[in-house]
């Protein structure tokens, strides 16, 4: 199907950012969004680019009290030869399906989402950075924005689309990456069988506010997440994957638990291994494995991965008030070539030997 969304200019486009090797994330904003409503009965309509403003909401809206919503993340890129292009959009596609299903959310045909991605993208491609480690981040989402006080799913949705030019997530490095320190938690939990661990709303990050602050006072960058039942097992590292090299193996925790968010880039990790010939298990693997093999000496790396780092090397994990420096706490070889390897691809660097990215049909001045 093929879509036309009417396009408002702004009458005030906003300052670019000067210095594009300090962008922070999520910072700057460009001067469009899309906008689109749901009502029961009538599906999506009236999608539309519209500036970048705030807008009017009713304070009785359900998604205020009762956190109706789900976001997704991505990126654009804009590849050498001034193409425009994002990363694997099928994936965020697929999962925001089972977000919306989880979330009592109409459904989004994908080609409507994607649509939607690339008008907006078209909007304001000339947003998108260039500097070494920067991107567009698109930040798609929906909520429920009935006047209700009922805690049933909402009869009336918008879906937004805002996109932010940011920077490296290692601004101090000019794009390449370094080790951070990781608190791990065993306290509070992020997610539970049966509950939303999986799905992409904001109640899962609100919940996980108070456990990252506290890793900020052991001057650690965020936290390690250990399973809810019995504070054990490893899931996740802040909003990214985690994955650990002992000895030979790359181990991450298998999604069966539905705790654990499907990430596009985890999941780009474990294809890239296997190609590379690297063992690479998807199992569950405990905090006590862990000291124990950074005591005998096998605890190679430990990485994060996501769309805003891309991958994160850890240096360094708190764990029960003691230090676990991870090998010689320096970037080590695989998170590299990770690093290297899909930014590369993401970017237009390196060839796409995976078929992973996207052109848009857009190209912008060099
Ligand atoms: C909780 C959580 N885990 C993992 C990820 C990584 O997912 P992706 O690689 O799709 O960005 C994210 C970021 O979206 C996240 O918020």
């Amino acid at each position: 199907m093929t879509y036309n969304f009417p396009v408002t200019r702004t009458q005030h486009p906003k300052p670019r950012p000067e210095d594009e090797t300090k962008l922070g994330f999520a910072r700057y904003f460009t001067d469009h969004m899309f906008v689109m409503d749901y009502d029961e009965g009538q599906g999506w309509h009236d999608g539309r680019i519209v500036p970048h403003e705030p807008f009017l909401i009713e304070p009785a809206s359900c998604v205020l009290h009762y956190a109706q919503m789900m976001f997704e993340g991505m990126k654009a890129y804009r590849t050498p030869d001034g193409s425009v292009q994002i990363f694997r959009p099928d994936m965020n596609i697929a999962r925001m399906a089972r977000t919306n299903e989880r979330m009592c959310i109409p459904e989004l045909p994908g080609d409507l989402f994607l649509a939607a991605v690339k008008a907006v993208i078209e909007a304001d491609a000339d947003w998108i950075p260039t500097a070494p480690g920067t991107a567009l981040y698109i930040r798609p989402f929906i909520f429920g924005d009935e006047v209700s006080f009922s805690v049933l799913p909402a009869k009336h949705y918008k879906f937004m689309i805002i996109l932010s030019p940011t920077g490296s997530y290692y601004a101090a490095n000019d794009g390449g990456i370094t080790t951070t320190r990781i608190y791990v938690q065993d306290n509070y939990i992020r997610a539970a069988k049966g509950g939303t661990g999986y799905a992409k709303v904001g109640g899962n990050y609100g919940g996980g506010m108070r456990a990252s602050q506290d890793a900020m006072k052991y001057n650690c960058k965020d936290v390690l997440w250990l399973d809810a039942a019995e504070h054990k097992y490893v899931e996740e590292i802040g909003t990214s994957n985690a994955f650990f090299r002992i000895a030979d193996e790359v181990i991450t925790a298998p999604l069966d638990s539905g705790t654990i968010l499907p990430g596009i880039t985890r999941n780009s990790v474990i294809q890239l291994l296997k190609k590379w010939g690297v063992k690479v298990s998807e199992r569950k693997l405990s905090i006590d494995e862990i000291v124990e093999a950074s005591k005998n000496g096998t605890l190679q790396e430990i990485f994060a991965s996501g769309t805003a780092a891309v991958i994160s090397p850890i240096g360094w994990l708190n764990y029960n008030g003691k230090e676990i420096e991870v090998a010689d706490t320096k970037v080590g070889p695989i998170a590299q070539k990770l690093y290297d390897t899909l930014y590369g691809i993401q970017t237009g660097t390196v060839e796409d030997f995976m078929g992973w990215t996207y052109p848009l049909g857009i190209t912008v001045g060099k």
